[in-house]
């Protein structure tokens, strides 16, 4: 399953793309199956269809779990690396994983959890979290992991909209010097979530949190009643492993469906080539399992293949900057994968923080989320990588499951600011705004995918003409990535970013519509629109512009409530870092705001504009240029 050469990568990306179905059939052939495929792929992107190992029949725990045991009970699974940095870690075996996941699902059975039934998980990055994620899979119930740092709102519409029955969380968690409330939030959200019977609630602060009697219960005291094993359920390949909501360019998020079958080929398969992961390595992803590299990237593909990674419970700059290089020598990790985000903040924060530590162990390197910048690129190839390390500038989305697009260590030439090429069976597309295919290399277009691979996306939840319409309606017969892309001289790609209206915070994925809502709650707003802007370290700012003709606040008090309200509806991962006051947005005759030139002026790309002789009103220009934060 693990290619050692770049002459082997090529050999299999050809094979991959000549006879997909035999190249994914003998790598399937890894796992353990109760039941084998009968057809290894049904597709068609009109409805579209996808079927990957058809008829087949798993449980994705006893490939991450069980099958592992003979050879591996005591080898440790996951090291939880605390908050708080001591010296008390804790080293959780494959054996020990198996039974606290084991004990868990016999708890969500006895709440009544079946095969199908929704559950959500919201959790702070401990190592329950994972067993949370893993219980669901062993009785083939569905997870729907929310961030920790999402709103009680934005809770209760992912609840609502999957119709979820049963809640994990924490009583609270630890978050640098802070503690976040989680079961409160929790709570509040559960006063409009009629479909939810129970809670079970880790106590991990130690905080004394209201419980409702027959609703409420106590996460160890009801795992400690349970037996350390229960047989897996078998599922269809088919079937649902998880729902994960993330946002659009319209409308509110959208809950996207991973399959069975293929999402556990495709995430195994992509984390031991593009990591290499080798035996008795550590690997380390600072992701939060709120996300989709949590998903396939912390508990799925890791896990998969066998291996140990670490779990961090908490942020990189406390106590100081020099927190993440600490854990890369106290735990000898090997492989370390995170954001750009997180390296431009340590960047900014200095060498000091870097010099105390060797980092002698590391051997690969890897970015995710948001293009890296070239500066970044080096600055964390140097220092960190200390120029021995290949970087894997991994190109992905919530949608494909797993990484697409990336250099497997080692094996490709890097470039810096350059993802690199497809993994084997990932066949990208540049296409121009009428959808024609721009073929050859040195050229720009929209990212596209022409053919199925096992980890894409299956549905949106209960509204498959939303996944269609967003997906693949655009262009016919093409997945629709909404991602901008170069492809260079030697036919490398390197994603320009978003070209619809999402933006990317710190790697986040926050939709325009989203925050514009929000911001709309406020009772003064009658109308705004919010674009992203370039920013130093989050990669993208927020920048609002809002229309209030009326009130008797300050502009203080407004900005201060507006940032209230995104709180309180999203989280405040979503609030905007510039609000400007404005008397009118450009509109075009039809009354559609052009975002264009908000951008550009929010960019602080004055003097090109482009063409504004479409406007309603060419004077509101004049206005929100001088206006400019
Ligand atoms: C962006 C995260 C450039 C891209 C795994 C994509 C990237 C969106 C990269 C998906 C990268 C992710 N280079 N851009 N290496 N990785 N992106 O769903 O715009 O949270 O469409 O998945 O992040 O974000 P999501």
């Amino acid at each position: 399953m693990q290619l050692q050469t770049f002459e082997a990568y090529l050999e299999a990306y050809e094979l991959s793309t000549k006879n997909p179905e035999q190249f994914w059939h003998s790598i399937a052939e890894g796992f353990i199956w109760q039941q084998p495929w009968n057809k290894v792929l049904n597709w068609n992107f009109k409805d579209p269809t996808i079927q990957w190992f058809c008829n087949a029949r798993l449980n994705i725990t006893e490939n991450c779990i069980d099958r592992h045991l003979p050879q591996k009970a005591n080898t440790t699974a996951f090291i939880f690396e605390e908050n708080e940095s001591s010296n008390n870690h804790l080293h959780i075996s494959y054996q020990q994983l198996h039974d606290e996941v084991c004990r868990l699902a016999n708890v969500l059975k006895q709440l009544g959890v079946t095969k199908g039934n929704r559950v959500c998980i919201y959790m702070p990055m401990i190592p329950q979290a994972v067993y949370a994620m893993l219980a669901c899979a062993r009785i083939g119930a569905v997870h729907s992991v929310v961030f920790g740092g999402f709103s009680a709102q934005a809770l209760v519409d992912r609840i609502n909209d999957s119709q979820c029955k049963v809640v994990l969380t924490s009583d609270g968690a630890f978050r640098g010097n802070k503690k976040i409330p989680m079961k409160a939030t929790v709570d509040e959200a559960l006063q409009h979530c009629p479909s939810v019977t129970h809670t079970l609630v880790y106590n991990r602060t130690g905080d004394n949190v209201a419980k409702q009697e027959g609703r409420d219960f106590d996460w160890e005291t009801e795992t400690q009643k349970q037996p350390a094993s229960c047989a897996p359920v078998y599922i269809d390949s088919e079937d649902p492993l998880f729902i994960l909501y993330t946002s659009g360019s319209t409308g509110k998020p959208k809950g996207v469906v991973h399959s069975s079958g293929g999402y556990m080929v495709y995430t195994c398969y992509s984390f031991l080539n593009v990591f290499q992961y080798q035996a008795n390595q550590v690997y380390w992803c600072t992701a939060d399992v709120g996300w989709i590299t949590g998903h396939s990237y912390i508990t799925y593909g890791p896990l998969l293949a066998g291996a140990t990674s670490v779990i961090f419970e908490g942020i990189p700059t406390y106590p100081n900057a020099g927190r993440f290089w600490e854990v890369i020598d106290k735990h000898q990790v090997n492989i370390f994968y995170t954001a750009p985000t997180a390296i431009r903040a340590l960047e900014a924060a200095g060498l000091d923080f870097v010099k105390p530590y060797s980092l002698a162990s590391l051997k690969v390197l890897g970015s995710v989320g948001e293009p890296i910048n070239e500066e970044a690129w080096h600055w964390y190839d140097t220092n960190i990588g200390k120029n021995r390390c290949p970087i894997v500038d991994t190109w992905w989305q919530t949608e494909t499951g797993g990484i697409l697009i990336s250099p497997l260590a080692g094996l490709t030439k890097t470039k810096p600011g350059f993802a690199t090429l497809p993994l084997p069976g990932i066949q990208p597309v540049l296409v121009n705004d009428k959808g024609e295919e721009i073929e050859g290399n040195n050229v720009e277009g929209n990212l596209c995918i022409r053919f199925p691979w096992p980890s894409m996306i299956r549905t949106t939840f209960g509204d498959h003409e939303r996944c269609r319409h967003n997906y693949f309606a655009t262009y016919t017969n093409l997945y629709f990535t909404g991602d901008g892309c170069k492809r260079d001289e030697e036919g490398y790609y390197r994603i320009t970013g978003r070209v619809d209206d999402v933006m990317n915070i710190s790697g986040h994925r926050i939709g325009t519509a989203e925050v514009e809502s929000a911001i709309d709650e406020h009772e003064d707003v009658v109308e705004c629109a919010v674009v992203g802007y370039p920013h130093d370290i989050k990669g993208q700012g927020i920048y609002a512009y809002c229309i209030v003709p009326h009130t008797t606040k300050t502009e203080a008090e407004l900005r201060q409530e507006i940032l209230n309200s995104v709180t309180q509806l999203i989280g405040a991962i979503a609030k905007p870092d510039k609000i400007q006051f404005v008397k009118g947005l450009p509109k075009t005759r039809s009354g559609k705001i052009m975002r264009r030139i908000l951008r550009k002026i929010a960019e602080g790309e004055l003097s090109n504009l482009g063409d504004t002789s479409t406007l309603l009103d060419p004077t509101v220009i004049e206005e929100i240029v001088t206006g400019k934060l």
